[in-house]
């Protein structure tokens, strides 16, 4: 198990180019699978996330090669997929499972979907139960993975309110769709990322998008294009704020997805005080990119509305550290699903800020964060093996005078996997050990 060492730093800068966007690089594979044709990605994320997805696929007789961030994959057809031999592990990607066991839900195969511990404890339910409603057969631990999924089904399509705001589910629920007798739509409580419904019509599949409620008919073809994966704006989000928080910075982050369902992230660093502008914006392949410039700002605390946080679902750790370099008390509520992410991100980075004695309270669905100065740490930050906890108290050290020690940082590879490099490149001073 593999920690971070982050040591005091006061300056950044430099224009830096952040991997390409996860959410982005799993549909690419799912959806490059199913066409006709070849589809050819650039900018494919190489973290083990998307990885997982890529080998999953493979495993099912796609034929999908790799070099570097180029992704050249054979598509199979709607109908191609085959049996794969073994369970597929999909490590600790929460998007593989939720996205592919609507894929999967409908093919003529059995199949099993395992994963890591982290994996392991999330809920399914949320998929398993509209799935189930269209006809699936899905068997689990206690709602959890493993998910055993009997083929030869008869899909038919629905009609589905999401209970949650989760795009995720609602993405399930399409690519069940894709397979399924007549019209399917999910209606969703708030606008959740529609990186699906985007890439499904530009691989010429018809999706009927009004206000909060997507649908389409089972039984269409997709056709191969190429993609062009834009940069993460949850990976980016750690610079932003690192920028915004350090006593010297002028960082540009270049080609960022500003996909407007992904940007709740820059509303609320802006809503704080946060020095950040967007330029040369421009629209690849369906997907909306901005260079973004930050500098270093005083920050004030916010009540974050709620319309922002399944926005900025992703990012709240790199928040938080935000809220506690400003002046005033930052309150998040509403954000019940930060529970049940790869870690409890409420309660983990709750901890996390008392060791660098930040005061804070924590609510059922969210927190209050006291802003404050960062202290000589009280012990080891514990991760528990969750990315975007350990990235989000490496960028704390911009602000502290002690270093901070991270335990359990290897899974900062399922999406960052140059996160140290590019740090250290923007004047931080990171040290994995
Ligand atoms: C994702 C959706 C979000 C997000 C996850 C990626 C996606 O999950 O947290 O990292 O690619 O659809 P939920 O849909 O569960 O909110």
């Amino acid at each position: 198990m593999s920690k971070f060492i982050a040591s005091p730093a006061k300056k950044l800068s430099g224009n830096l180019k952040v991997p390409g966007d996860k959410s982005i690089s799993h549909r690419s594979i799912m959806l490059g699978s199913l066409s006709q044709g070849v589809t050819k990605v650039t900018g494919f994320l190489e973290g083990e996330d998307a990885l997982s997805t890529l080998k999953a696929f493979q495993a099912m007789g796609v034929e999908i090669e790799r070099e570097g961030d180029c992704v050249t994959i054979h598509g199979v057809g709607i109908n191609g997929l085959k049996k794969p031999e073994n369970p597929l592990d999909l490590g600790n990607s929460g998007t593989s499972i939720r996205l592919m066991s609507g894929i999967l839900a409908a093919q003529e195969f059995d199949c099993e979907l395992i994963g890591d511990v982290s994996l392991s404890k999330r809920p399914m339910g949320r998929v398993i139960n509209p799935l189930t409603e269209m006809g699936a057969v899905i068997d689990s631990n206690d709602g959890k993975p493993p998910l055993k999924i009997t083929g030869g089904q008869n899909l038919t399509g629905i009609n589905y309110d999401l209970p949650v705001a989760s795009a995720q589910v609602k993405s399930c629920v399409l690519l069940a769709g894709l397979y399924a007798q007549g019209e399917t739509c999910v209606t969703e409580p708030a606008p959740t990322r529609d990186h699906t419904e985007r890439m499904l019509k530009g691989l010429g599949y018809k999706v009927r998008v009004t206000d909060n409620q997507m649908c389409l008919t089972g039984g269409g073809e997709l056709t191969a294009t190429e993609i062009q994966v834009p940069s993460d704006i949850s990976s980016a989000a750690f610079f932003m704020v690192a920028a915004s928080i350090a006593p010297q910075a002028d960082i540009t982050l270049l080609g960022v997805n500003i996909n407007p369902t992904r940007t709740g992230v820059i509303n609320i660093l802006q809503l704080m005080g946060a020095d950040l502008t967007l330029s040369n914006e421009r629209e690849i392949g369906g997907e909306l990119l901005a260079d973004i410039r930050i500098k270093s700002s005083k920050l004030t605390g916010i009540h974050i509305p709620e319309e922002f946080v399944p926005l900025a679902i992703d990012e709240f750790p790199a928040v938080f550290i935000a809220a506690s370099c400003a002046e005033g008390e930052t309150v998040l509520t509403g954000a019940k699903e930060l529970r049940v992410k790869e870690s409890d991100r409420i309660q983990v980075m709750a901890d996390g800020l008392t060791t660098l004695g930040i005061k804070n309270t924590v609510l059922e669905d969210g927190i209050k964060i006291q802003g404050g100065e960062f202290q000589q740490p009280t012990g080891i930050i514990e991760s528990h093996h969750d990315h975007r906890i350990s990235m989000s108290f490496t960028v704390a050290s911009l602000r502290c005078d002690y270093p901070i020690e991270i335990n359990g940082v290897d899974n900062v590879m399922t999406s960052f996997p140059n996160f140290v490099e590019l740090a250290n490149a923007a004047g931080m001073s990171v040290a994995e050990v």
